[in-house]
């Protein structure tokens, strides 16, 4: 599937044996996505012409060439992946520590907000730290929001529930984030009206 990071989109995917990786979302042959690309194996193959890529970005395969053993130059660059309590984390550069621990909640939803993260934080009055924050929005409704910037104008909300959570508080926790966000977007209209 697709996705973004601060340094570029990704094509984050997860093998045979279950390991999630990411790579850039850029075939080394002649630029096509990878994340319109298939998995085989342990392998991300490109949808346009079949060159297949390990986790680690070489190159396995070249359809066209099968007697040929591509070489090392040939690389699609990765990012280092860590699967923690539900969240695939993907480090932009080396990782410096490990993810933070989510004990006890599950992930709910994830939704785009066009609003950056201080119009979010600002409209649920609260602070992110690496572990996102805690949020109330009422009684007996505690949810847990990762903000992942997308640009200097979008922000990608991953909501975080109680495991132990009912219908219909998930409910009540979606409708909130969904309030939470228009509330952000509002607020950052009004920041860069002119
Ligand atoms: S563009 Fe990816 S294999 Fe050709």
């Amino acid at each position: 599937m697709p996705a973004r990071t601060p340094v570029g989109p990704i094509a984050l995917w997860r093998s045979q044996s279950g390991r999630a990786a990411a790579s850039a979302d850029r075939c080394p042959h002649r630029g096509m996505r990878l994340s319109h690309g298939f998995v085989r194996g342990e392998a991300l193959s490109c949808i346009y012409h079949g060159w297949s890529y390990a986790r680690a970005g070489n190159c396995l395969r070249i359809p066209a060439h099968p007697g040929l053993a591509p070489p090392e130059t040939i690389r699609v660059p990765t990012h280092e992946v860590e699967e923690c309590d539900g969240v695939i984390w993907v480090a932009v550069g080396e990782a410096t520590a490990q993810p933070p621990r989510l004990q006890g909640v599950v992930p709910l939803r994830s939704l785009t907000a066009h609003a950056a993260v201080a119009a979010i934080e600002a409209a649920a009055g609260a602070k992110a730290g690496v572990d996102g924050f805690a949020w109330q929005p009422q009684s007996k409704l505690q949810i847990r929001l990762l903000l992942v910037p997308q640009g200097a104008e979008e922000t990608l909300i991953h909501v975080l529930l109680d495991d132990d959570s009912s219908l219909s508080q998930r409910i009540a926790a979606s409708r909130a984030v969904e309030t939470l966000r228009r509330t952000a977007e509002d607020l950052e209209t009004k920041a860069t009206a002119p």
